[in-house]
């Protein structure tokens, strides 16, 4: 068989595992062949790849980021570019197509399916928002690299007596907040599911330090929001890919706190550093999973399919349903962190 790959969206650590099981499974175990787009959909209309052999991925399981490139597209490009890309898999020869990525990824990858084409979807985000699946790889990661920075932040926040607000990325879920928050034991966490009470929020880091507490710790997932009507907020807008552009929920918090406790308040934001570098164990385990399992599934056929973590299992489920709604987090989940913050 002939099986392209790509990666497309934002990258993620476990990428390389992907694409280094794929090549193993399918060149080894099946004696496929393998290309690699460059940078994601745009590889595939433009028809830009390269070879992907045993060489190629040598080294590259525990490096972040992609070989490919990534990139992301914009709907209505890929929606013009369906022939395109159909033209492309049939002159190149190719069985199946395997595109990693996130929530855009996966919508792209069902529209090419519904068009026709033979595509075996491997999940991935550090937002952890991919409903049907228990877990993304590159979650770990970035809730390991947020959980760091957070321990480092206590340290320098109870030397000067501040209140950080640390701005965590995750765009329409507040997974990563609330991991990260929990396991490093910060004072608050909002998240984009439960918008806050600005008031509420200000007499909980009060009480903090009228209880002889030096500093506090506030861990905001980027796409927070107030509770309507609450606090002055500037809502960003959208870039050109139709994602909402986030406005800064950590610098504007740090204000309002600062204002209400008197305390020096500082806004951190810890952005791309949560997607770069190694993958940590967990993660490169799953993405190999993944890997195995896609190219199985295009043995099988199963086309219009991804794969999904169910408990212990790799299983098959359609890409309509992947993209149907995004896994938030639950009210109970949120409350169970509250308890032990
Ligand atoms: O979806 C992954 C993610 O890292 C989000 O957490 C974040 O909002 C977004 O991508 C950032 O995108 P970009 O790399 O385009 O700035």
């Amino acid at each position: 068989m002939r099986i392209g790959v790509l990666t497309s969206g934002g990258d993620c650590p476990g990428l390389n595992a992907v694409i280094r099981s794929v090549v193993h499974r399918a060149v080894v175990d099946h004696g496929d062949e393998v290309i690699g787009f460059r940078d994601g959909w745009k590889g595939l209309l433009e028809c830009d790849y390269l070879k992907l052999d045993l060489d190629a991925v040598a080294g590259i399981l525990a490096r972040g980021g992609t070989i490919l490139g990534s990139s992301r597209v914009q709907p209505s490009h890929l929606r013009d570019g369906v022939e395109r890309a159909r033209g492309h898999v049939a002159e190149l020869g190719l069985d199946a197509i395997i595109p990693i990525g996130g929530e855009g990824t996966l919508k792209a990858a069902r529209l090419m399916s519904d068009a026709g084409l033979p595509i075996v979807g491997v999940p991935k985000t550090i937002d952890n928002d991919i409903a049907v699946t228990d877990v993304t790889f590159g979650f770990d990661t970035a809730v390991g690299v947020a959980t760091d920075a957070l321990d480092r932040l206590k340290t320098t926040a109870e030397s000067h007596q501040r209140v950080l607000v640390v701005e965590v990325m995750g765009r329409h879920t507040g997974w990563i907040a609330l991991h990260s928050g929990m396991a490093a034991g910060a004072h608050a966490i909002v998240v984009p599911e439960r918008p806050f009470d600005i008031e509420e929020l200000a007499r909980r880091v009060g009480e903090r330090f009228e209880a002889g507490k030096r500093f506090a710790i506030v861990v905001a997932a980027e796409g927070a929001k107030p509770r309507a009507g609450t606090m002055a907020f500037d809502e960003g807008g959208k870039d050109i890919y139709g994602h909402e552009r986030f406005a800064g929920i950590a610098r504007q918090l740090s204000i309002e706190l600062e204002q209400r406790l008197g305390k020096e308040a500082r806004p951190v934001i810890l952005g791309h550093v949560q997607r770069g570098g190694t993958p940590t164990a967990y993660d490169r385990v799953l993405a190999t999973r993944f890997g195995w399992h896609a190219v199985e599934a295009v043995h099988r056929g199963e086309f219009g399919r991804m794969t999904a973590l169910r408990g212990t299992d790799i299983v098959m489920v359609p890409l309509a349903d992947a993209v149907e709604t995004l896994k938030t987090v639950p009210d109970e989940r949120y409350e169970e962190a509250e308890t032990v913050l």
